[in-house]
């Protein structure tokens, strides 16, 4: 039987956080011998908002040498740069031509960033959803594992391949995204009532994957918690869940174990041995990561491989689209 194929994304905005590892790259990790997968660092995405050439250019190296530090493994899986592959801006100007504005306007990432930006948000950042329904049908991806925040970009996508397979025929398969039930949103340690983000200014908020053990010690240490002593998982109480649903995903215990084994000890206790899950998960991570970025040309090696296996597939969609329309 052949493999279902998985498409996910990620932008090159800064460090990675422990958000967006526990929400999408470590179920990229557990998925990937179930599937065909492609892994994209969105660069075209990251531009929608200013940045700076050669801090970018450095993110971007970052982000792709982390997943493979994650444990992403080029035999099962296709990590590229996305600009590198001319297919998906293309797609997404057709697209364009076919996504009423009214869809765009309602989506809720949109609405937040373009508030934080005022007058000087672009184009681009109005089109994001288009180029990352291009992302995913390009490749005709079935899954596409994500946090909750991509929950609405993934139902938009759906929208603009039925609406090109209903004017031009049967072209891209419909992609269903796969948010996990736990994780797929991990708040910020200073204000667990948001989700963990890469850039809330309080640089206490992230754990980065590159993080020190002192780093992350003394963030876990200022995290907030409330004035009541049990220690227990609880909606109404976000900051102490969020610390613990950290130690469940990175324990794999169970909820009612982790309660008992709590039960009668203080916050500082739950901090010291959260600190400790993790440092010691982390740990492996940043050791691969040193050791693939010590050597200089095996990333280069890599992300080159990876964007001539995306290339041969987008080229053969872009065929298919440009009959369709009438192009060819
Ligand atoms: P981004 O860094 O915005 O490109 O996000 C990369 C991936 O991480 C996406 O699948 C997001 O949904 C996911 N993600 C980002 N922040 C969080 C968070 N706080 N909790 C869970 N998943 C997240
Ligand atoms: N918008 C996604 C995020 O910020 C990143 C992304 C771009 C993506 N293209 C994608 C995710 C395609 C999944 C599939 O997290």
């Amino acid at each position: 039987m052949t493999k279902k194929t998985v498409f996910s994304g990620i932008q090159a905005t800064g460090s990675l956080h422990l958000g967006n590892y526990l929400g999408a790259i470590r179920n990229w990790v557990k998925m990937q011998e179930e599937y065909n997968n492609y892994f994209c660092v969105v660069d075209l995405h990251t531009i929608t908002v200013p940045q700076d050439p050669k801090i970018l250019n450095a993110n971007i190296r970052e982000v792709a040498g982390l997943l493979f530090a994650a444990g992403i493994d080029e035999n099962n899986s296709v990590v590229f740069i996305q600009s590198y592959v001319q297919g998906h801006s293309e797609l997404a100007w057709i697209f364009n031509c076919l996504t009423p504005m009214g869809w765009l306007y309602r989506m809720t990432q949109f609405k937040e960033k373009s508030e934080k930006q005022k007058d000087e948000v672009s184009v681009g950042l109005f089109d994001y959803p288009v180029l990352q329904a291009a992302d995913i049908l390009l490749y005709d991806a079935h899954l596409v594992p994500v946090g909750e925040d991509q929950k609405q970009h993934v139902e938009l996508c759906r929208d603009i391949a039925q609406r090109f397979n209903y004017r031009y025929g049967n072209v891209f398969t419909l992609p269903d995204a796969f948010i996990p039930p736990v994780g797929g949103r991990v708040m910020g340690l200073s204000n667990p009532d948001k989700k963990m983000s890469k850039s809330e200014e309080n640089k206490n908020d992230a754990i980065f994957l590159l993080d020190t053990p002192d780093e992350i010690r003394s963030k876990i240490k200022k995290a907030t918690t409330d004035s009541l002593r049990q220690i227990c998982f609880d909606e109404t109480r976000p900051g102490v869940t969020n610390l613990l649903t950290i130690y469940e995903l990175l324990t794999g215990k169970k909820r009612s174990d982790i309660e008992n084994h709590f039960s009668g000890k203080s916050y500082k206790d739950l901090k010291e041995e959260l600190t400790e899950v993790v440092v010691e998960s982390l740990n492996p991570i940043q050791k691969r990561y040193q050791k693939l970025t010590g050597d200089k040309g095996y990333l280069d090696q890599m992300l080159k491989k990876g964007a001539e296996k995306a290339a041969e597939q987008s080229e053969h969609k872009m065929r298919q689209v440009h009959e369709h329309l009438g192009l060819r």
